[in-house]
C-alpha cells in the first residue's frame, strides 16, 4: 500500500500469542487484556532498550472490545478493563514516543466473538482516527472469503479517507487460501501494508518450522510480493516464551530477517531473560530485517536437513548485491554439521569478493572471493549460523547503491 508507511517492516509488540484472550482481570489482573498490560509493555519497550533498536508499535489484539457498540453505533472498549478508554491509552503510548496499534475483524464478529466491522466500515475507520491509532490489524473471522476482495479495499478506502496515516495489516490472503481460493496479490499489495499468508504462530518449534517450510515451499508465489510499503507477515515473534530453545530462538530471529518480516514481539517483557532479550535486540540482524531494498530472501538449498537461505541487501553496486545468509541445520543427530561452500555456489560472484561477518558471534571471516571454499559448523535441532556478505571493492563500500530492483534475479 502506497501510503508512505512501513517502508521497512514494522517493529513493535503485539499481545496475541502470549496473552491471548485472557479477560479475567479479577483473578489474573497481572496478565489480563487491559490498559494496565499495554501501559506496562509500552514502558518496558522504552526502558529496556527495545525502542532504541527500532521497536515502535504497541499493538492491541482481539478481546479489547465491549460486547456491544455504544448508542451511536461506535465501537467501545470493555471499560472494566480499559477504564480510561482507547484514546487515553493511545495518548499514553504516544507520550513515550511509541505508536499505537489496534485490532478489528472484517466480519460480523472478531475471532473471539466481539463486534466485527461489517456494516460499520466508515464509522470504525473514523473512530480509530479519532483515537489517534497508527496501525490497524483487520482479521477475517466470521466473514466470507469471497467478499474480501471487495471488503478489505473498502475498509482501506475509509482508513485513507480519515486523513490519518495508519498502517493497514490484513488477514485477507490467509482466509482465502484456506477456503481454496487463490489470493489476488496485485490487489492485496495495493490495499495493505502487510498481510498474513499462513497459520497463526504458536509457542513451539514445530510452529516456527512449519512457517519456514511454508515460505520456502511457496517462495515463487509470495516472495516477489514483498517490498517497501507491502510485506508478507509470517506472524509474531515468540522469542522468550516457553516453547523454543535458545538456539531455535536465534533461528526464529534470523529467519524473520531473511523473510523481511514485521518484527512484532509477543512476549512478557516483564520476565524476559537477558539471553532472549539480546536476540530480540541484535542490531546486526535487525539491520538485515530492515534493509532498505526490501527484497525478501529465499531458500537456495535444501538437502538432508540442511538449508541455506539468502536475502539480497545493501550495499549494491552495478547490479550486484550484498547478502544476508542463513545456514540452518534441522537434523537431530546430535553433532554439528559442517557446511562447506563457495560463494559462487550460492550465486555470489562479485570478482573482488565479499566481506563476511558472523551476525551472532563476534567473528569476521575477512574478504572472501567467490571461488574460495569456506566452512561453517551449524549445530543441530534448529540452529543457525547467520552471516552478512558485503560487496567488497578494494575497500569496503558503505551503503552504496547503483542498481535497480529490476536487476534482481527472481529465481
Ligand atoms: C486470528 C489471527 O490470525 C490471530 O493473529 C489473532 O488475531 C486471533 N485471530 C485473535 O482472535
Amino acid at each position: 500500500l502506497d501510503n508512505g508507511l512501513a517502508n521497512t517492516p514494522p517493529m513493535g509488540w503485539l499481545a496475541w500469542e502470549r496473552f491471548r484472550c485472557n479477560t479475567d482481570c479479577v483473578n489474573d489482573p497481572h496478565n489480563c487484556i487491559s490498559e494496565r498490560l499495554f501501559k506496562q509493555m509500552a514502558d518496558l519497550v522504552v526502558s529496556d532498550g527495545y525502542q532504541d533498536v527500532g521497536y515502535t508499535y504497541v499493538n492491541v489484539d482481539d478481546c479489547w472490545l465491549a460486547h456491544e457498540r455504544d448508542a451511536y453505533g461506535r465501537l467501545q472498549p470493555d471499560y472494566e478493563r480499559f477504564p480510561s478508554g482507547m484514546k487515553a491509552l493511545g495518548d499514553y503510548i504516544h507520550s513515550l514516543g511509541l505508536k499505537f496499534g489496534i485490532y478489528e475483524d472484517y466480519g460480523n464478529f472478531t475471532c473471539a466473538g466481539y463486534p466485527g466491522i461489517l456494516g460499520h466500515l466508515e464509522t470504525d475507520a473514523d473512530t480509530f482516527a479519532s483515537w489517534d491509532v497508527d496501525y490497524v490489524k483487520l482479521d477475517g473471522c466470521y466473514s466470507l472469503p469471497t467478499e474480501m476482495d471487495k471488503g478489505y479495499p473498502e475498509f482501506g478506502y475509509h482508513l485513507n479517507k480519515t486523513g490519518r496515516p495508519m498502517i493497514y495489516a490484513c488477514s485477507w490472503p490467509v482466509y482465502q487460501t484456506y477456503s481454496g481460493m487463490t489470493p489476488n496479490y496485485t490487489s492485496i499489495i495495493n490495499s495493505c501494508n502487510l498481510w498474513r499468508n499462513f497459520d497463526d504462530i504458536q509457542d513451539s518449534w514445530q510452529s516456527i518450522a512449519s512457517v519456514i517450510d511454508y515460505y520456502g515451499d511457496n517462495q515463487d508465489t509470495i516472495i516477489a510480493n514483498a517490498g517497501p510499503g507491502h510485506w508478507n507477515d509470517p506472524d509474531m515473534l515468540i522469542i522468550g516464551n516457553f516453547g523454543l530453545s535458545y538456539e531455535q530462538s536465534k533461528t526464529h530471529m534470523a529467519m524473520w530477517a531473511i523473510f523481511a518480516a514485521p518484527l512484532l514481539m509477543s512476549v512478557d517483557l516483564r520476565t524476559l531473560k537477558p539471553d532472549y532479550k539480546a536476540i530480540l535486540q541484535n542490531r546486526k540482524i535487525i539491520a538485515v530485517n530492515q534493509d532498505q531494498l526490501g527484497i525478501q530472501g529465499r531458500r537456495i538449498y535444501k538437502q538432508k536437513g540442511i538449508e541455506i537461505w539468502a536475502r539480497p541487501i545493501m550495499p549494491v553496486f552495478k547490479g550486484k548485491y550484498s547478502y544476508g545468509i542463513v545456514f540452518l541445520n534441522r537434523r537431530t543427530d546430535g553433532t554439528p554439521s559442517e557446511v562447506s561452500v563457495t560463494l559462487k555456489e550460492l550465486g555470489l560472484d562479485h570478482i573482488e569478493g565479499y566481506h563476511i561477518q558472523d551476525l551472532y558471534d563476534d567473528y569476521d571471516y575477512g574478504i572472501v572471493t567467490p571461488d574460495r571454499r569456506f566452512k561453517v559448523d551449524v549445530n543441530p535441532s534448529g540452529s543457525v549460523v547467520m552471516i552478512r556478505c558485503n560487496l567488497y571493492k578494494g575497500k569496503p563500500i558503505n551503503n552504496f547503491i547503483e542498481a535497480t530492483r529490476d536487476a534482481q534475479p527472481r529465481k
